[in-house]
């Protein structure tokens, strides 16, 4: 599914209406969610642009354009980064690349931004890692370059991460979450969870099973989910109160994903998050 999604700025100030955000990046080169495809039609042709092309558009349709890295073939980067990274609170690329390399407690080393790519391949997408010198790693490397663009380096553009629940003791209910995923989620996302697959490719991607991201993501975890659900879902209409975004992500998370054999590395100096699911 094509989709650009909505105007970064736009939402950062629909946010800061509730107190959740602001568009710290507005008067700077930081490109628009909506107009992102057509500054990248407008840049120079050249090698350069092409490979900013691709990068764009694995991140929209990853099974199709990293054939053979996501043998699930049901979730793009775009499924989780809405508008390709360019949404405030749906985890944006915009100024990646001058924050990066950077340590992770996870691995308990500081990774590169094509390591930090690599993870989310490996876990998100439940899929095969891309070799550091391949076409398709060095084009989503020159797309996040092209969205941080204009973002001084050590900064960041709007709404960096999915956002956190303010209230950190609300006290999640699975129960009534699978209520709220009944009313409000399975019309689009199924009532299993499946997803909606159409001629060959997810419309709607998956939220549990086989096809979904396995237990080692971060989408897996309560506190992102939530703070994800929270700002983006339902899809243009992310209206759930806080108690409501955390059951239903409570609900989402413990339902069956695929396994992440490699989990018994992690956070081997400590700093696991509690929510983790290993
Ligand atoms: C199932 C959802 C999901 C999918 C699919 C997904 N990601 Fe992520 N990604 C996340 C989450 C969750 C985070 C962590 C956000 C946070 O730190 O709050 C993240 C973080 C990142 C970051 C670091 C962001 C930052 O601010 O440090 C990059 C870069 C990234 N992902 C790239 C990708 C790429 C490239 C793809 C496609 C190959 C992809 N992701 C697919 C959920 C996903
Ligand atoms: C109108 C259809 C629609 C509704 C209703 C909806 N979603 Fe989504 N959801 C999507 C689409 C489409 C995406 C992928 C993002 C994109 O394409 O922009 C998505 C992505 C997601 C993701 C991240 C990707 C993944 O597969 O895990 C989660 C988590 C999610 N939705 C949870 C929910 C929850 C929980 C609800 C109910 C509160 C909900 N959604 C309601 C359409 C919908």
């Amino acid at each position: 599914m094509q989709r650009t999604g909505f105007s970064a700025c736009a939402l950062a100030f629909a946010l800061s209406m509730s107190g959740l955000g602001t568009c710290a990046a507005q008067g700077t080169a930081a490109p628009a969610a909506d107009d992102v495809d057509a500054r990248i039609a407008a840049l120079p042709p050249g090698p350069d642009t092409e490979a900013i092309k691709l990068g764009r558009k694995i991140t929209m349709e990853t099974p199709q354009f990293a054939a053979g890295h996501v043998p699930g073939g049901a979730m793009s980067c775009a499924s989780c980064h809405i508008g390709g990274g360019t949404t405030p609170l749906s985890s944006p690329w915009i100024g990646m690349t001058g924050v990066s390399p950077a340590y992770s407690a996870r691995s308990a080393t500081v990774e590169s931004l094509a390591q930090r790519i690599n993870n989310c391949f490996q876990r998100s997408e439940n899929g095969i890692p891309l070799a550091f010198d391949s076409r398709e790693m060095n084009a989503l490397l020159a797309y996040m370059t092209y969205l941080s663009r204009g973002i001084p380096g050590g900064q960041f553009g709007p709404g960096r991460g999915m956002g956190k629940i303010a209230d950190a003791a609300l006290v999640p209910d699975p129960v009534h979450g699978r209520a709220i995923y009944a009313d409000k989620c399975a019309s689009c996302h199924g009532a299993n969870g499946e997803g909606v697959h159409s001629g060959g490719s997810y419309a709607i991607p998956p939220l549990w099973g086989d096809a979904s991201y396995n237990i080692g993501a971060s989408m897996a975890r309560l506190g992102p989910a939530a703070g994800f659900i929270k700002n983006n879902m339902p899809l243009g209409n992310a209206t759930l109160s806080d108690q409501d975004a955390v059951d239903v992500a409570a609900y989402v998370t413990q339902q069956p994903r695929p396994d992440y054999a490699a989990k018994v590395k992690d956070w081997p100096k400590g700093g696991r998050p509690a929510d983790a699911r290993y």
